[in-house]
């Protein structure tokens, strides 16, 4: 997690590496930080704080120009979020500033083995990298310094780096986390993210693990940390200004759910052909088709997307699927099949935790496909294919429309592979109509979530399927408006979790699936006779006249897609009415680059 920014050029970095910030805060927001040339005597200020990026903008001196900076924004891993802790961190003399994403495994065996005679003012590992920088320094060329160091370190790191004794130069280098360079012809960009250079930049370079870059101006050396160039191809930025922007919105995070429609059709336009066929590269189905068992690596929202794509797989192509969450799978990998393949599915391509299996999987010689919102990811660049799933920036920490493209296009591959039962795009553009009808009752759902939604606790039951929104559904309260949720098997309550009922908690059951609509009727009356307070969501079909929230009837496999909105405005307004940081909830980032 953190957000790095940093630029060289005749533009105002202060401007571009606030803005960048800004853009890039999704990825941590504890403590913000800035270092900067001042182009009129030549002095180096550092503004660093506990806060927001907009604190930090408010203490940073902006009477002079300046030509070269750094920028951090921070998701606290070593040592608590204050001044002290923030970046950009100094080497001992103050000659070096840098900022970091990542982590370094071994620092305090650096600390050991080369520094013990170090002054250290923070807690972090960062300070260990500048100090070790600084030391190499004395007796090689910077460019050396920084690789000997980059030789050094163990784990996660994507670094730019100030030498305060040649403000020609920025540098910086990259191992696991992500870190790219916009490039246009006035200067150079250095980011976590190309959202940082949107508008400044019109060309960016993604950063392979190990390289090196030193940028001079517009010209830019990217090489290998022996000191090789690397070759590499620039790549056009075509992401659009407003779709990083709030607009008329209040939240980004409202804004993605209703754009949630506008999503579907982007998909049905871009993977059907006119004859309603899918339209998706052959080797990616014939990869899908003859494995024998397919392994869906996640996290989070991601992988409550997974699950329903594993009832994809088995009910329209009958290919046997398992769902892992990817930090388990990391370090416990199970017993595989003969044919195994790989699906990675991650809205930010750069979730650590999956990365780690995808390097593990590969050396393995496994074959692997990332299902992600950003093909130019480290996940999409480095599995043998990727499918993007166009849902276009997601920039709420709490993933919505990400979830439904993420099943579209789970949907999508599994009907291409099967002996067409229905029509699927007809079925994708039906449910894009019925999720702008729930859109337009979402002032209902606001006054259910005042009524129903008052307690510290929550759960959201189903079956089947509908346990698998349910997961979606508890995540995303949980994780906004901080009221403890968990998504239930309806039917397993009773061996031991319906002790937690008591008068007035809240019992959200999701009910989509015919087979089964009764029994989870019978596991709601349950907890109603123990004094829940439910509230139910249901399909046409199955749906009773007492049911509160009634949407459409799908196919049955993606009713989560449908059922999960209503979910979504529950956890948004029940946030909203709690008075809580909608888009960047506490102790969360979106892009979880560390394991
Ligand atoms: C929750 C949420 C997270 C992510 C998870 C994986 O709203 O967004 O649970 O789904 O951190 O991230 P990606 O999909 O980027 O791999």
């Amino acid at each position: 997690m953190c957000g790095i920014v940093g630029y060289i050029g005749t533009k105002d970095a202060r401007e571009i590496i606030i803005n960048g910030l800004k853009r890039l805060e999704y990825r941590g927001y504890d403590s913000a930080g800035i270092a900067l040339q001042n182009c009129e005597n030549g002095d180096f200020n550092m503004y660093k704080d506990k806060g927001r990026v907009a604190h930090l903008e408010s203490i940073t001196d902006f009477s002079y120009s300046s030509c070269l900076g750094i920028g951090h924004t921070r998701w606290a891993t070593h040592g608590v979020p204050n001044q002290e802790n923030s970046h950009p961190q100094t080497s001992n003399t103050g000659r070096f500033f840098i900022v970091h994403n990542g982590v370094i495994d071994n620092y305090k065996e650096l600390i050991t083995s080369h520094l013990n005679d170090s002054v250290f003012s923070s807690e972090t590992d960062t300070e260990v990298i500048a100090h070790l920088i600084e030391r190499y320094s004395y007796t090689m060329s910077v460019n050396e310094a920084i690789r000997k160091t980059m030789s050094l370190l163990e784990g996660s790191y994507a670094l730019a780096i100030i030498d305060t004794y040649n403000p020609y130069r920025l540098y910086a280098c990259k191992n696991k986390s992500p870190l790219l360079i916009g490039v246009s012809d006035d200067g150079v960009i250095v980011a976590s993210d190309v959202m940082a250079c949107v508008g400044y930049s019109d060309r960016f370079v993604p950063l392979e693990d190990k390289t090196f870059v030193e940028i001079d101006g517009a010209k830019y050396h990217i090489r290998d940390i022996i000191g090789k160039e690397v070759v590499h191809k620039e790549r056009p930025i075509d992401v659009d200004y407003f779709n990083i922007e709030k607009g008329e919105f209040s939240h980004f995070m409202l804004k993605e759910i209703m754009e949630q429609p506008a999503a579907l059709r982007t998909i049905i336009g871009t993977y059907f052909n006119d004859d309603g066929s899918v339209r998706v590269n052959r080797n990616i189905l014939d990869a899908i088709r003859t494995s024998d068992r397919l392994y869906i690596i996640a996290a989070g929202t991601s992988m409550n997307a997974g699950y329903v794509g594993k009832e994809l797989f088995e009910t329209l192509a009958e290919i046997p699927t398992e769902v892992h969450i990817a930090s388990e799978f990391a370090y416990n990998m199970p017993l595989l099949s003969d044919n195994p393949l790989f699906i990675f599915i991650s809205q930010s391509g750069e979730t650590a935790d999956l990365r780690a299996v995808l390097v593990n999987i590969k050396a393995k010689g496994y074959r692997s496909l990332t299902i992600t919102n950003v093909k130019t990811s480290t996940l999409a660049r480095e599995a043998d294919h990727y499918v993007e799933i166009m849902a276009g920036p997601e920039i709420a920490v709490a993933s919505t429309k990400a979830y439904t493209a993420q099943i579209a296009i789970l949907s999508i591959l599994a009907y291409g592979l099967e002996s067409h039962r229905m029509d699927l795009r007809k079925e994708l553009s039906k449910v894009a109509i019925s999720i702008e009808n729930i859109i337009d009752r979402r002032d209902y759902i606001e006054a259910l979530v005042e009524e129903y939604l008052t307690k510290r606790n929550c759960f959201y039951i189903g079956r089947g399927i509908d346990y698998y929104g349910c997961l979606e559904a508890s995540l995303k309260l949980k994780e906004i408006s901080y009221i403890q949720t968990e998504g239930f098997a309806a039917g397993e309550l009773k061996h031991g979790t319906i002790a937690l009922i008591e008068e007035g908690t809240p019992v959200i059951a999701i009910i989509s699936q015919r087979a089964i609509a009764k029994n989870t009727r019978s596991n709601l009356n349950e907890v109603k006779s123990r004094g829940a307070k439910t509230l139910v969501i249901s399909t046409k079909s199955v749906h009773q006249s007492e049911d509160q929230i009634v949407v459409d009837d799908v196919y049955e496999s993606f009713s989560p897609i449908l059922t999960v909105i209503p979910a979504q405005f529950i956890a948004y307004y029940a946030a909203l009415h709690r008075g809580y940081d909608i888009d960047k909830p506490r102790n969360l980032a979106k892009s979880v680059t560390v394991e």
